[in-house]
């Protein structure tokens, strides 16, 4: 089939590699130029393991392209998909401005028959929007009316970043909202080889495929405030959440996914999609309890944790140096939006601490942009190297190379043998043993 892909960020990329790699013709716009010149050059612009790779095959077969001309894309496309950011605006909303431009631009170029999809996360009733702003558009272009149709279909996408290519290629289920029959199938045949061991395509109407993607979130969310907030419960108590933890994980109905304790969530979809949720409901007269009371759980989640740390050395911080491991909102990714590194370093250096950071991939994102200006922030190249010297290491994101580090070392680099976890990840009694003073989530120090 001929797509087009509008945005080439995370989702873009993801899906329009995937696309290709099933044989599809499949175009890619930004209006990012300098990402559209990386991208004809093989350069990926984000960490997403295997993309690069994929990318790469595609282009060498001449199945996806990479463009910032819109007209072109819309001209030689059957199915455009809208894949462009929708972030917070300033009263909670997605912002649906990247979403309505790139429908003004195909209602400008439509010149045949054609399915618009809408993959971003878009609220109930975008597609009604969207269908809106294409038809006015082609109303200027064909006063009398466009010898051709289209149609507007939901389509939200469900993969997590770090893991997005399996996610693609394997989806738990492909969700599809579409009022016409045609476009709905049609768009199963375009899913056809992802879902072909066993049937994973669900289809129903586009405002139901609209909230659904926001239910999904905000019932991940609820899982990870509803365990951080246990965990809070736990360590007041003298219990220990990560034997809760398991206790309850066991329960089939609970399962032991997305309830592990830690900073609180992050990243590009958890915070807006929650919030752009909680402004649906109240638009629509709903008081939307659960979904305040989750984000009011995870913003006061990272003060937690800051708070352990800043007990123990004091508020006035300038004479400390903190190694912090792990800065992207979680493993995998280079994403530094809406992480908690982000929130915990900034209370840190503004109390007077100097941080010495590494992350595996986000180092470039933080420098660049989410703690450009921060001067307090260094940054190494290496894990250990980041502990010369430092009061204490705590660590933010769990990459695994952070998992079973070498002791001994870190012992002989940090001035106090003090670790702040912020994930869980070490056994307290193993490092007790070592000399560690080791504090965790939601277990007494
Ligand atoms: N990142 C994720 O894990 C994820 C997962 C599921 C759904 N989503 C949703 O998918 C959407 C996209 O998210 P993302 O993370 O890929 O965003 P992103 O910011 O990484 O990418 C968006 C891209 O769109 C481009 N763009 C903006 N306006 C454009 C226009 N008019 N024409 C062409 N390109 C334009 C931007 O330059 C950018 O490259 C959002 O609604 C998001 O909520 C994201």
């Amino acid at each position: 089939m001929r797509l087009a892909m509008i945005g080439s960020g995370y989702v873009g990329l993801v899906s329009g590699a995937c696309f290709s790699e099933m044989g599809n013709r499949v175009i890619c716009v930004d209006i990012d130029e300098k990402k559209v010149e990386k991208l004809r050059q093989g350069i990926v612009p984000i960490f997403e393991p295997g993309l690069d790779k994929m990318i790469k095959r595609n282009l060498e077969k001449g199945n996806i392209e990479f463009t910032t001309d819109i007209a072109y894309a819309v001209r030689n496309s059957d199915i455009i998909f809208i894949a462009v950011g929708t972030p917070q605006s300033e009263d909670g909303s997605a912002d649906l401005n990247h979403v309505l431009k790139a429908a003004e631009s195909i209602g400008q170029y439509m010149d045949h028959e054609m399915i618009v999809v809408d993959k971003s996360t878009v609220p109930v009733g975008t597609a009604d929007k969207v269908r809106a702003v294409i038809e006015r558009k082609l109303k200027e272009r064909y006063p009398d009316g466009a010898p051709f149709g289209f149609d507007v279909v939901s389509n939200p996408e469900f993969l997590k970043e770090g893991d997005a290519i399996a996610d693609f290629m394997k989806p738990d289920r492909v969700i599809v909202g579409a009022n016409s029959e045609k476009s709905m199938r049609i768009m199963k045949e375009l899913y056809r080889p992802f879902t072909l061991n066993h049937e994973r395509f669900i289809a129903m109407d586009v405002r139901s495929a609209e909230l659904t993607k926001y239910a999904a979130n905000a019932m991940l969310a609820t899982k990870i405030s509803f365990i951080n907030e246990i965990s809070r419960i736990a360590e007041a108590l003298g219990a220990d959440i990560n034997k809760v933890r398991i206790g309850i994980g066991s329960d089939r109905r609970i399962g032991y996914h997305f309830i592990y304790p830690g900073v609180g969530y992050g990243g590009s979809c958890f915070p807006k999609d929650v919030r752009a949720l909680e402004k649906m409901a109240l638009e629509a007269d709903i008081e939307p309890e659960i979904i305040r009371a989750v984000q009011r759980v995870n913003h006061t989640q990272r003060y937690y944790f800051l708070n352990k740390i800043v007990s123990r050395f004091g508020d006035d911080l300038s004479q400390r140096v903190f190694a912090v491991w792990g800065l992207a909102f979680k493993p995998q990714t280079d994403d530094m939006r809406e992480a908690p590194s982000i929130t915990i370093i900034n209370e840190l250096t503004k109390r007077g601490a100097t941080i010495n950071a590494y992350d595996p991939e986000a180092m470039d994102n933080a420098k660049g942009f989410w703690l450009k200006g921060n001067d307090k922030v260094n940054y190494f190249d290496n894990k250990y190297d980041a502990l010369n010297g430092a009061d204490a290491m705590i660590l933010i994101t769990e990459w695994k190379e952070f998992r079973s580090p070498d002791f001994y070392e870190m012992k002989k680099r940090l001035k106090n043998p003090v670790i702040f976890d912020g994930r869980n990840q070490y056994n307290r009694e193993f490092l007790k043993e070592f000399g560690f003073e080791y504090y965790q989530i939601g277990v007494r120090g």
